[in-house]
């Protein structure tokens, strides 16, 4: 205790005589960023490695959660993305399943138990043991009710209907709802060096799967909210990393193309301006994101590249498979990106209390994607 007390004073100590000349995150342990790239305790970091967002809910055993992160520490990887939300309406929960947040009506409550951030405590617990950090999503643009819970759980809960996602980024009592779940996690986890860095939402944006594009979709609201959320963060936490955790949509006039017009309400370069957000994401998927003929997918790697450098922060590929071709890796190498986290890591033989949880596009680590990833992040690691 003693001890703990004398290093965390000289931590303080430390934080504050350093806060101008470096940034406001000097704690040691914390992966920081410097310029376009991370670092850790003067060391360069590499942010490569894997979504698995089944791993925090799950609900697996310590000897599973320590097999699965020990799988993904084999592919080379330094950092893992997880879900650091789980949001439920009561009707909705599975007697097994791990819920971080449970509705009743418009009423939401944090669940501090086993199956709630308890869990949570025991998956940092183990990704520590094997020296991964974790990327943590606070919520997602996807509405799957029985499954993960997102953007939708909060405006049918506050609403008490469907709405299209312009209005989570609007709508005061929504906006309070996310706040207050965020606040209560980032609260709970901020002197937690295991974890890397906070991210707003996976793929937040303004279109629903139910319909293609949300007409009145404006990426004004959502750059303000990011705005607001991101600086609400660094308020109560400014030890961690803060990022959207989004697709990476540019917001380009006269462009015609959806994913460089802004149709989605995400405009890339404004968001990573911001002061709050540290560095930027994008996802790759050449399919749904119509990039045709082999140029085009290239392109799209390239002109993230780009723009990293004009922002001065690192941007990481935060979201790439099933495939992966060895042209694309390089070209992440060849246009400077930071880090690459594949979509999704898996591990074999362990027993899920949620066997659906597995189905989210996860692989073997049999599979050669784990080879050619284990290549890649020695790419990156020298870069
Ligand atoms: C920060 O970046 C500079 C310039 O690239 C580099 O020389 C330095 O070693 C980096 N420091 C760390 C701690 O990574």
């Amino acid at each position: 205790m003693q001890f703990f007390l004398t290093f965390l004073s000289l931590a303080l100590a430390f934080r504050t005589a350093s806060a101008a000349a470096v940034s406001s995150r000097a704690l040691p342990g914390f992966v920081q960023t410097n310029g376009t790239r991370f670092s850790l305790d003067g060391q360069k970091y590499t942010v490569v490695g894997a979504n698995a967002y089944w791993i925090s809910l799950a609900g697996l055993s310590n000897k599973d959660l320590d097999k699965s992160f020990s799988d993904i520490a084999s592919m080379g990887a330094t950092s893992v993305r997880v879900w650091g939300h789980n949001e439920m309406s009561e009707q909705y929960i599975y007697p097994a399943g791990i819920v971080y947040q449970i509705w009743s009506g418009n009423k939401a409550k944090v669940n501090y138990g086993e199956n709630g951030l308890g869990y949570f405590d025991r998956v940092i617990a183990s990704a520590r043991k094997h020296n991964l950090r974790l990327i943590v999503a606070l919520t997602s643009n996807y509405n799957q009710d029985y499954i993960t819970g997102g953007i939708n759980t909060y405006i049918k809960q506050v609403l008490g209907r469907d709405e299209f996602h312009e209005v989570f980024f609007t709508n005061s009592e929504i906006k309070s709802a996310y706040k207050s779940y965020v606040t209560a996690v980032v609260e709970r986890y901020k002197e937690e060096a295991t974890i890397l860095s906070w991210e707003l939402g996976h793929h937040l944006k303004c279109s629903v799967s139910w319909h293609p594009y949300n007409p009145k979709c404006s990426t004004e609201a959502i750059t303000s909210w990011i705005q607001e959320m991101s600086s609400h963060i660094k308020t109560i936490d400014p030890n961690h990393l803060v990022a959207v955790g989004d697709e990476g949509f540019y917001n380009r006039e006269g462009n015609s193309r959806w994913i460089y017009n802004g149709r989605d309400g995400i405009d890339f370069e404004a968001n990573i301006a911001l002061k709050s957000i540290d560095y930027g994401t994008f996802a790759y998927r050449p399919e749904s994101y119509e990039l045709r003929n082999t140029e085009e997918p290239l392109q799209w790697i390239e002109e993230h590249g780009k723009s990293q450098a004009r922002a001065g922060k690192p941007v990481v590929l935060a979201d790439i498979g099933l495939e992966i071709r060895e042209s694309w890796l390089d070209k992440v190498v060849s246009s400077g990106i930071a880090g690459t986290l594949y979509w999704q890591a898996g591990s074999d033989g362990i027993s899920l209390n949620m066997p659906f949880w597995f189905h989210g596009d996860s692989i073997s680590t049999a599979s050669t994607a784990y080879v050619n990833l284990r290549k890649h992040a020695e790419a990156l690691k020298k870069q």
